[in-house]
């Protein structure tokens, strides 16, 4: 049969348009459907051209619970019942949840962001790309950009934290480094940003809970990362679970269409979360059949259809009662050939089967592995004992992931392996060196036996904090405190008076009071990846900086959540007993603030400079400052800039991340660093939900986290 769609040398728009003229409704209704390739189903629908994808993941326990993983041969062989038995032959397009890494495991997203280094992050998505399109992974659900305020939800791991600004940088490092410059090339994936709009703003960080969030919100807190991973040209976009103030996302005409195509421009497809097409019948109750679920969500712009099976079961018929227009199932198929067109399935459809084995967990791949977890580490407080000295004194490496492997490499990790990771007490032991006496004990006596073995050591190196399993979807806590029973221990060895550093691991910001007020150094190592162990072994030692800088906030305690720094004035901000934001048994302000983090270094930031002072729409603000590292260890600093919009139509936060810049800096060395403000920077929703500048005041910060830095003010003018 003739295929004109195989020219590759035709405009992919062309050969979307000859293949659909080919299709019959059936073979079209197939390219909206996608099939959990675990679970039990008719294999005879690839050969009949009724399967648009297979996707193949854990499930909701988020990669937690390891599965059979991934390989080419077998990717391959139902590949090949598409392209050889079906009557057109089109391709699948295999999917997998690659979040952080394939076999070479990064730091969870919620520690890549911690590095603040959007380059390093495109790395690792590259690092990504390149394993796991070796093993037939064709498509990722990733990167997920929900803006994650409240780290009672288990999912804040999977985000790149509180803000929109280091979540849009975030978004389109992960976009690119996945995709490429070139999509077509056998090396790269398509990428997915997920889940479209407003999943993190779950009540009381209930996973799946309800967003009561309002337009205003959506458009400036949670859309910006989605936007600009649309810009970074991401393939695809996973619409979510939940409701928005009681409208489904998955059914929402206004966020999937007027939002997503009509403002931003994208033109690749929208797939469903899992199975949510039918639970907008059976769980939300927004529709009164799985068909009119169907009509719903396929009219309101979601072109594929996750596993629920509801496009291939109904479209057919809602077709032909008109429901659904043969022009809206042809546009949701058209994006779907395009995107296959685009990444080349049609030219290299199968895995290289011989790539597998010598792609994975190469030297070059782990080094950006253990680049990026030692970037990510952040230092919350250190009153000099880091770093530590080798070859010499007697160091105790305890608590109860002294010796982890697989929880630190974190929740979604379906294809990390434990056994490639080597264990913080290991790291340890090889970086002290010869002369430095390093003890540890396995987690079961990280209890009364602890103090016993920390009498008479220079140091303890307590690794305390929580598994992923606590992490990710579905896994939601009530309470930020550590786990039963650490806190206790380490009062223990903290009553001996032996020096105590904490490393925490966690999935999500914790509350740790007494830590902060006891402990000699404070590391927040998250859950770091397969080089996680010997990361941090280089930063305790010295051998590397702690980079890291906080991208969510750290609370007091539970009670204060959500918690974060870009919070609006309120009508009475500060005066003491109007204050909106005081607790009467806690202060308000939280542990440890949005951008904080230490160095081995110090910084001092001098000569800020607004020019103009005054300028008009159509020009630019340029802020700049010197940064000088006053310390005697070279260092890289995250310089960051904070806007506030004083006076404007609605009532804005008292401030927002604009932009931010590493800074490495050798002992005694300044570095002018200069940030140019564009009007469309200062952009926000107005009361008519409409994106709108104004004129006036704004005051500016260059500083090292949220709550400090030089501040200055310049003003719009109409
Ligand atoms: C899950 C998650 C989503 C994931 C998908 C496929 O329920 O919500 O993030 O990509 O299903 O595993």
């Amino acid at each position: 049969m003739d295929r004109p769609w195989l020219d590759k040398d035709k405009p992919v728009g062309k050969r979307v348009e000859l293949l659909l003229a080919a299709m019959t409704l059936e073979e079209k209704i197939g390219q909206t459907h996608q099939i959990h390739q675990r679970k039990d189903w008719d294999k005879s629908l690839i050969a009949k051209g009724l399967v648009g994808s297979l996707f193949n993941a854990s499930g909701a326990n988020a990669g937690n619970v390891r599965d059979e993983g991934v390989n080419a041969r077998a990717i391959n062989e139902l590949q090949r019942m598409a392209v050889e038995q079906s009557r057109l032959g089109v391709p699948l397009i295999f999917a997998r949840d690659v979040i952080h890494g394939h076999r070479t495991v990064f730091p969870i997203p919620l520690g890549q962001a911690a590095t603040w280094n959007p380059e390093l992050v495109r790395q690792g998505a590259e690092v990504t790309a390149r394993e796991a399109s070796a093993d037939g992974v064709q498509w990722t659900f990733a990167p997920m950009v929900d803006v994650s305020r409240d780290p009672r939800w288990g999912r804040i791991a999977e985000s790149f934290g509180e803000d929109p600004c280091l979540a849009s940088r975030m978004a389109e490092a992960a976009v690119r480094g996945l995709q490429g410059d070139d999509p077509s090339a056998p090396d790269r994936i398509a990428a997915c940003v997920k889940h479209f709009a407003g999943y993190a703003g779950a009540e009381g960080g209930r996973d799946y809970w309800e967003n009561h969030c309002g337009e205003r919100q959506m458009r400036d807190v949670y859309l910006p990362p989605f936007r600009a991973a649309v810009e970074a040209g991401v393939a695809t976009v996973m619409s979510a679970f939940h409701v928005n103030d009681g409208v489904p996302a998955s059914g929402d005409r206004h966020l999937l269409t007027d939002i997503l195509r009509g403002e931003w421009g994208f033109d690749g497809f929208v797939v469903s979360d899992y199975g949510i097409v039918s639970e907008l019948h059976s769980g939300h109750g927004v529709c009164e059949s799985l068909k009119d679920a169907g009509e719903l969500c396929i009219n309101a712009g979601l072109d594929m259809d996750m596993m629920s099976g509801v496009y291939l079961k109904y479209m057919a018929e809602l077709v032909a009662e008109g429901r659904v227009t043969q022009a809206t199932l042809d546009e949701a198929v058209r994006r779907v050939l395009r995107v296959k067109f685009r990444f080349g399935l049609f030219e290299h459809p199968y895995a290289d089967e011989s790539k597998t084995a010598v792609t994975m967990l190469t030297a070059e791949h782990r080094a950006c592995a253990r680049r990026t977890a030692q970037e990510s580490i952040v230092l919350l407080k250190n009153n000099g004992i880091l770093p530590l000295q080798k070859a010499k004194g007697r160091l105790l490496v305890t608590g109860p992931l002294a010796r982890a492997r697989a929880e630190l490499l974190g929740c979604w990790c379906l294809d990390g392996r434990g056994e490639d990771v080597v264990p913080v007490h290991e790291a340890v032991t090889k970086a002290a060196g010869e002369g430095c006496w390093v003890k540890t004990d396995n987690e079961a006596a990280f209890g009364d036996l602890t103090p016993v073995l920390a009498r008479g050591c220079d140091a303890v190196i307590a690794c305390v904090g929580e598994g992923p399993w606590r992490s990710g979807e579905g896994n939601s806590i009530a309470s930020l405190e550590l786990p039963a029973g650490q806190v206790e221990i380490l009062k223990m060895v903290h009553g001996l008076g032996v020096p105590l550093v904490v490393v925490v691991f966690a999935g999500r910001p914790l509350a740790l009071p007494w830590i902060a007020e006891h402990a000699d150094a404070l590391l927040y190592a998250w859950h770091p990846g397969v080089e996680g162990g010997h990361a941090l072994a280089d930063v305790l030692f010295g051998d590397a900086n702690p980079g890291g800088r906080l991208p969510a906030t750290l609370p007091r305690a539970t009670g204060q959540v959500p918690i974060h720094y870009s919070h609006r004035p309120t009508h009475r901000p500060g005066t003491y007993w109007e204050t909106s934001g005081w607790y009467k048994d806690m202060l308000h302000s939280p542990l440890y603030p949005f951008g904080h983090g230490l160095d081995y270094t110090t910084y001092e930031y001098t000569d800020l400079a607004v020019s103009p002072e005054s300028a008009g729409m159509a020009e630019t603000v340029r802020v700049s400052a010197t940064v000088t590292n006053t310390g005697g260890h070279a260092g890289t600093e995250v310089v960051q800039l904070y806007v506030r919009d004083v006076k404007a139509c609605v009532s804005r936060p008292v401030k927002e991340l604009k932009g931010f810049r590493k800074a490495l800096l050798a002992p005694g060395e300044s570095s002018r660093v200069e940030f140019v403000l564009r009007s469309e920077d200062l952009m926000f929703t107005g009361p008519d939900n409409k994106p709108v500048v104004e004129a006036g005041e704004f005051e500016v910060w260059i500083g090292p986290d949220s709550t400090r830095g030089l501040q200055g003010t310049f003003r719009l003018t109409a």
